[in-house]
């Protein structure tokens, strides 16, 4: 076999002396989990990467979620292409704005009016500022193991140690970040996922403080956590209880898991939905979304929400293209199908391999835990995080084609643009990975 990593090597040697780290998002250098270094891509189409070597992967990290279409699809770069023809933006509204909203709005029940921003931490800012100034309370309740973005006010509790993390029931808010002032861990108070009782008795004593709670409906930040049947809905009576806001985090699962987002497959109705990555097929874009009354406030100036590249014609062509694609019929059958396929087949393999496995997912995300029993929140999946046996699994899987995110707090995510060959492929490249690094996988 050949695998060739030389001019990547060089390639990022020379990102290094003018990029800090080498890379523009933490997730994507040797920090996250890309050792000794990333391999430097070349280009993408369709189901596929190629890197500066020459080396072809079947990609199911696809930019960590936004490429549902896979890479440069054709109708994705015509839509956008045909906008950008007669500019990029004008701070003046423009017809295409309000039929990318509406494509929002037709999609996904709850929302009623929308917002556009450029990136998934905006608009989650956004939504919180929403709901405090509704609320008039100050509190925002998250959860351990979930990310909202890199924001001050948001990055905290999201993979926390947990020799500091205090007790399980009520932990303590750690900031992600040097820099983050000690001061915006007060708007937060951080609770275990899919725990009912402690979210009651946190209701029950601080309700009346409590804006919102904010939260992934899937857990999709700590490889991918579903709820636990009846969770949702205990988030939903408790924040209708005690006059809070419930705002679902759906960056990552709206658009993706199906039309509707998570909301729908679970038939759970959120005040405030944010969204992004395959809003946008690609594109930097998201949106806040939800019911009219709370979004009255930003139309009347009494929240303020700006910026200047808010809604690009790119932006917004590509939210009306992406949808497009995915309101035709079969689009989600043929997605869970196919991830099904590849889910099958993956525990399968590391079961006959003698490995405890548990292959987490909901529709096209899913994430391989090496663990004897299903993870179901934080702490439970704290031991198994930055599994280094993954780490060798994923290294074996690279050489052989198969490009995931060699941290198994990120996802596998499957795109339009995979079909049943690119399945053989993964999993004939699998068997392979798996018989090639058999016995460390088995090493506990
Ligand atoms: C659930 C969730 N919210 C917010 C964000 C932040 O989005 P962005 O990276 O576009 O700022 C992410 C990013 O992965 C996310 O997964």
């Amino acid at each position: 076999m050949s695998y060739e990593t030389s001019r990547s090597e060089a390639a990022y040697k020379l990102a290094q002396q003018v990029i800090a780290g080498g890379v523009n998002s933490g997730a994507r250098g040797p920090d996250a989990g890309w050792l000794p270094s990333p391999p430097v891509v070349a280009r993408g189409e369709g189901a596929e990467l190629w890197d500066v070597d020459g080396n072809r992967y079947v990609d199911h990290l696809l930019a960590l979620g936004p490429m549902i279409h896979g890479h440069a699809h054709p109708e994705m770069t015509a839509a956008v292409t045909a906008a950008i023809a007669d500019g990029t933006m004008y701070a003046l509204p423009f017809e295409l704005e309000a039929e990318a909203a509406q494509a929002v709005i037709d999609a996904v029940p709850s929302v009623e009016l929308v917002r556009f921003s450029n990136s998934g931490t905006e608009a989650v800012l956004h939504a919180t500022r929403i709901a405090r100034a509704a609320s008039g309370r100050s509190l925002v309740v998250r959860f351990e193991g979930q990310y909202h973005g890199w924001a001050d006010q948001l990055e905290w509790s999201h993979h926390p140690d947990l020799t500091q993390a205090g007790p399980s029931m009520r932990p303590t808010a750690l900031p992600g970040s040097l820099g983050i002032p000690q001061a915006f861990g007060a708007g937060l108070v951080v609770m275990p996922w899919n725990d009912v009782e402690a979210i009651e008795a946190l209701m029950a004593e601080r309700g009346g403080e409590i804006a919102a709670i904010l939260t992934e409906p899937i857990m999709g930040n700590t490889g991918v956590i579903p709820p636990n049947p009846g969770y949702l809905e205990t988030l939903r009576r408790l924040t209708t209880q005690h006059g809070s806001l419930l705002i679902f985090d759906e960056v990552i699962t709206g658009f993706r898991v199906g039309l509707g987002g998570a909301q729908g497959i679970y038939g759970v109705t959120p005040d405030l939905t944010t969204m992004a990555k395959a809003l946008g097929g690609g594109f930097p874009v998201s949106v806040v979304g939800g019911r009219r009354d709370l979004l009255e406030l930003v139309a009347d100036g009494s929240v303020l929400h700006a910026g200047t590249y808010n809604a690009s014609t790119l932006a917004v062509a590509a939210v009306k293209a992406s949808l497009g694609i995915l309101s035709r019929p079969g689009t989600y059958e043929r997605l869970y199908a196919i991830s099904a396929r590849l889910q099958e087949g993956i525990g399968r393999l590391l079961t006959d391999a003698g490995v405890a496995v548990q292959v987490q997912g909901v529709g096209p995300m899913f994430q391989v835990w090496f663990s004897e029993t299903p993870v179901t929140n934080y702490r439970e999946a704290a031991a198994h995080l930055n599994s280094p046996r993954y780490a060798t699994l994923v290294r074996a899987l690279l050489e052989r084609g198969v490009m995931v995110h060699p941290s198994n707090i990120e996802l596998w995510f499957v795109s339009t643009a995979h079909t049943d060959e690119h399945v053989d492929r993964v999993l004939n490249a699998f068997e392979d990975a798996v018989k090639a690094t058999a016995s460390e996988l088995r090493a506990s």
